[in-house]
């Protein structure tokens, strides 16, 4: 018995949210173990920090990042830039498995020949939570944004163009990606209190790779 053969049907699932906004089930899964290799040695590079927010608060969520620009936050602002700014180095650069899974998963949910130049590596722990935002600190809009889960499972909130409207609840499992574009680029977005719990590939925490065109 071939305890694997139905892989390539859940990989098969793709669930639209809204227009332009899809989930690929498990796509990164044949990755998985390329992936996490190489996000080993990005962390091992530029470490996980919690930055500061513009109003003086501190991230529950832990970031680095690897590719041209990295997103960075402090008291001055919200921006991409080069630089590590505890290290004053670029940052990593952005490993071959990465940049493929992001193109081959925008393309998959319509996105042809998306071109990452910034990977944000966001790691949470029981707790740590994302409020509702939109990513648009990038120069380009034309590009999707492509977000692989791995690790614990967590809720992503899926809100509409309008901070007022009322998010949708999705569960995200090891993984999963998730690629918004086009109509949905600039819908609302965050993920609630990660729950404990225990995962083989990553232990107690969910860690999130966001694909991005900055500049
Ligand atoms: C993000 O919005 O940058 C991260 C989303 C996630 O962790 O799923
Ligand atoms: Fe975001």
């Amino acid at each position: 018995m071939n305890l694997f053969e139905d892989l390539s049907q859940c990989q098969a699932r793709r669930e639209e949210l809204s227009r332009g906004a899809v989930v690929l089930r498990a796509f990164a899964l044949p990755d998985e173990a390329e992936i996490l290799t190489a996000l080993g040695e990005v962390v091992a590079e530029a470490p996980l920090r919690h930055m500061v927010t513009p109003g003086g608060f501190r991230m529950s969520v832990a970031l680095t990042n690897c590719g041209s620009y990295g997103w960075v936050t402090d008291h001055t602002g919200y921006r991409y830039q080069p630089t590590d700014p505890d290290s004053g180095k670029p940052w990593p650069r952005m490993p071959d498995v990465f940049r493929k899974l992001a193109r081959d998963a925008a393309a998959t949910a319509g996105f042809e020949n998306f071109g990452p130049d910034a990977c944000l590596v966001n790691l949470y722990e029981p707790g740590a939570r994302l409020s509702l935002h939109q990513d648009k600190n990038e120069r380009d809009f034309n590009a999707p944004i492509v977000s692989v889960s791995l690790g614990l499972p967590a809720v992503f909130m899926w809100g509409g163009l309008r901070r007022q409207e009322r998010p949708a609840r999705v569960q995200l499992a090891h993984g999963d990606v998730m690629v918004w574009g086009g109509p949905a680029r600039l819908c609302f977005h965050g993920v609630l209190p990660l729950a404990d719990g225990c995962h083989h590939a990553t232990g107690g925490r969910r860690i999130n790779l966001t694909f991005r065109k900055a500049a």
